[in-house]
């Protein structure tokens, strides 16, 4: 039967409509909301491809005036890596030191124990940096990780060595294993060490510490990176894709209210100031990342900031935090207002292959969150913030162990405080000779 458009149009004011006619209604203004709010995202969608693209700088004299010229000083961190270095890393570096400039820059590289043939690998690059007079330093570290375990807990003295704990493992070699974190600090500070020295002698003087993992990166993204919020920053992080569109580094990531992300696909963030940056494909606040690639302010480290884990007493209690985080809490600290300043640049995407940066730079316009991954995105992340509950069951955990911590500590000399708490997790990390494990 077709619907009589008059008697349609009287019943609208009645008090009384036929339940037929006001649910048709109903849903009507729904599809019409449905119909807009998809409008409104897809217009959002274009803003954000937009300023991705309007902030992306692809040649070093486009770059804002403050940005020119700095001196970077570049570190990288190798283990078993010599396919990655000899394949791409290398060649890659050699193409940013060519855009940046040899006067600008000085490469270290820490290698240790390797269980191939990176140190040889290595060498090579060493060659290649020192027939081009690049200033660098390559440190090739013959100390395994089982040189390190094989240690033990209690050095020459009889005194305990700090990183070494008590886990559940039943039947290890010294009934303590050592922490993988401490561990990585240490080899963070170490690659930092030239860094120091020319400002001990009062050579050079860095205004950035660029951080390189094993990632694929064009120069154009360290550029653009070096760019972000005008070169005004006291951290800026690429985002990392091992299998996009998910991201990679969940350990460090923290948004702007300290928050884990919500999901590990586009926008990722739960706090509004993160998640409306992101939106808008806009270098976005956070608290805390690391993401393969980052570029930080070198004036803390002058101040005195280093790489640190978690206590030993505190990881004991089954907890740990990535070094990559807890700098940044501590940057806070040595520079008050300094963690108001964290971006991740969503112009900036680097991958653990060449596929996954392919992916992530697919499009003619080189973006990487297609028309329909934003409208998806936009959804279940309203979706997620309305029945996910804002602080976690392993956040609440995290909360008791660490006052509990405290509480037990009140009478012992150890100085019980933990600024890094947003970095801490429910997680145990352990090295063993031919890598590391959870707990
Ligand atoms: C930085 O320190 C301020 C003041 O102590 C604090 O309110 C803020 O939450 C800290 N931010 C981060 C990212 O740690
Ligand atoms: C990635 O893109 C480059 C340049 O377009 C191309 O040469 C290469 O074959 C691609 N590699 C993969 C694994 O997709």
């Amino acid at each position: 039967m077709i619907p009589n458009k008059k008697q349609m149009d009287l019943t609208c004011g009645c008090r009384d409509a036929p339940p037929l006619v006001s649910s048709l209604l109903g849903l009507a203004t729904l599809g019409a909301l449905f119909v807009l709010d998809l409008l409104t995202i897809l217009k959002h969608h274009r803003v954000f491809s937009a300023n991705l693209i309007s902030h992306t700088y692809t040649s070093p004299t486009l770059l804002p005036t403050p940005v020119q010229n700095q001196k970077i000083f570049i570190v990288a961190q190798f283990w078993t890596n010599a396919h990655i270095i000899s394949e791409r890393w290398g060649q890659a570096l050699l193409d940013l030191v060519g855009v940046l400039g040899k006067e600008n820059v000085y490469i270290s590289i820490l290698e240790s124990g390797s269980m191939d043939n990176t140190k040889e690998v290595l060498q090579i690059l060493d060659g290649v940096l020192e027939q081009n007079n690049i200033p660098h330093l390559i440190v090739l570290d013959s100390t395994t990780h089982a040189d390190e375990i094989n240690a033990g807990p209690l050095d020459e003295q009889g005194t305990p060595r700090q990183g070494w704990i008590q886990t559940t493992t039943v039947g290890t070699q010294w009934g303590k294993e050592l922490r993988r974190i401490p561990y990585l600090a240490r080899l963070r500070n170490t690659a930092l060490k030239p860094f120091f020295k020319f400002h001990d002698e009062q050579e050079q003087n860095f205004d950035k510490i660029l951080f390189l993992n094993d990632v694929v990166f064009r120069p154009q993204d360290v550029l653009t990176l070096l760019a972000t919020n005008q070169g005004s920053f006291s951290a800026a992080c690429a985002m990392d894709f091992h299998l996009p569109p998910a991201y990679y580094d969940t350990f460090a990531l923290r948004d702007t209210e300290g928050l884990g992300t919500i999901q590990t696909t586009f926008p990722y963030f739960r706090s509004i100031e993160s998640r409306e940056a992101m939106l808008k494909g806009m270098p976005t606040k956070v608290s805390s990342c690391w993401n393969g690639m980052i570029v930080m302010d070198s004036a803390p480290f002058y101040e005195g900031l280093r790489f640190r884990g978690l206590s030993d007493s505190l990881a004991s209690k089954h907890l740990e935090a990535s070094e990559c985080c807890l700098i940044h809490t501590d940057m806070n600290v040595t520079m008050p207002g300094a963690g108001n300043r964290i971006y991740v640049n969503p112009s900036v995407r680097v991958g653990y292959t060449v596929a996954a940066y392919n992916t992530t730079h697919a499009d003619p316009d080189e973006s990487f969150v297609s028309a329909t991954q934003y409208v998806t995105g936009v959804w279940t992340n309203r979706l997620r913030r309305s029945v996910l509950a804002r602080e976690t069951k392993m956040m609440k955990e995290v909360k008791r162990k660490m006052a509990r911590w405290v509480k037990e500590g009140e009478n012992s000399l150890e100085k019980r405080e933990e600024n890094g708490e947003l970095c801490t997790i429910d997680e145990q990390h352990i090295l063993i000779w031919n890598g590391w494990k959870h707990v």
